[in-house]
């Protein structure tokens, strides 16, 4: 497990920034090629990683690496723009990094955002899924080794890892919006390499929806830390045993670029009805 003192120093740095700041109430980690909810969101004040001591950079180009605190709907907000993978070299403790150091600064609810492979035959590359459920299916976890007691107990639940009203709370307003909002679970995996067809059916058999390479480990972490959490996967190919597809990055990028929009006015809604 991460060590206390490495997310603290990280949190002391962050707030040395931000003092002049309300305590933010959500975190939101951007997903690739979901950057434009940040044009939302009324900016106060950006802290790039670099200047975090300790903080992992991103190695992903198309992530722009900081945390940019505002308003959104009228909530403050704290957002991720850049996020660390498994697949980049970093250990669970990295990938988590991000959402230990906003349960720190005081968030009560966490909502993560990915791009992820269509596993299921009825929906289309450009859908957006409200995430119900994960399969860890990295060999990996962030709770590993000792537990630190004031973060969370050492075998937290997963029964409930998303929460079952931020859900119906985004159905509703994805219907109220005009958006097509599947529900679904994603798998998530270590990559970086894309999925084989086999894999691809495996996956499938488990009762997978979507795959992806992120998030697992970011919920588990929030979920150990009692946070609320919300996920929305951003459907950018359809990955399908016996008709595979490559999907390479650009395509996964113009495809949640494409989609963004409408996750990102999805997102906003449902963060100014929190408030509510
Ligand atoms: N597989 C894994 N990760 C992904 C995919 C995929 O097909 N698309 C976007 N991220």
């Amino acid at each position: 497990m991460q060590k206390p003192k490495k997310v603290q120093n990280a949190v002391i740095a962050i707030r040395n920034r931000i003092s002049h700041l309300p305590t933010p109430e959500v975190g939101i980690v951007l997903g690739t090629g979901l950057g434009g909810l940040a044009d939302a969101v009324e900016v106060q004040a950006t802290v790039p990683y670099a200047e975090i001591p300790d903080f992992p950079r991103s190695t992903v180009q198309s992530h722009a690496g900081q945390f940019l605190f505002g308003t959104l709907g009228g909530v403050q907000v704290v957002m991720q723009q850049g996020r660390n993978h498994l697949y980049e070299g970093y250990g669970p403790d990295d990938a988590c990094m991000g959402v230990r150091c906003m349960a720190e600064l005081g968030i009560h609810t966490f909502i993560v955002t990915n791009a992820a492979g269509c596993l299921n035959p009825q929906w289309d590359a450009g859908d957006l899924m409200v995430i119900t459920d994960h399969i860890n299916f990295t060999g990996r976890t962030p709770l590993a080794g000792e537990n630190h007691d004031a973060w969370g107990p050492r075998f937290p639940d997963m029964s409930q890892a998303y929460d079952p009203a931020l859900v119906r709370l985004a159905l509703q307003q994805a219907d109220a919006l005009g958006v097509r909002l599947e529900r679904g679970v994603y798998v998530g995996v270590t990559g970086p390499q894309m999925e084989t067809p086999a894999e691809t059916r495996m996956f499938k058999r488990l009762g997978a929806d979507a795959v992806g390479m992120s998030t697992v480990m970011e919920v588990i972490a929030a979920r150990h830390m009692s946070l609320r959490v919300l996920g929305f996967s951003c459907l950018t190919n359809k990955n399908l045993p016996d008709c595979m597809e490559e999907a390479p990055l650009e395509v996964v990028i113009a495809q949640a670029n494409k989609s963004g929009g409408n996750l990102a006015r999805l997102i906003a809604a449902v963060v100014a009805e929190m408030r509510a």
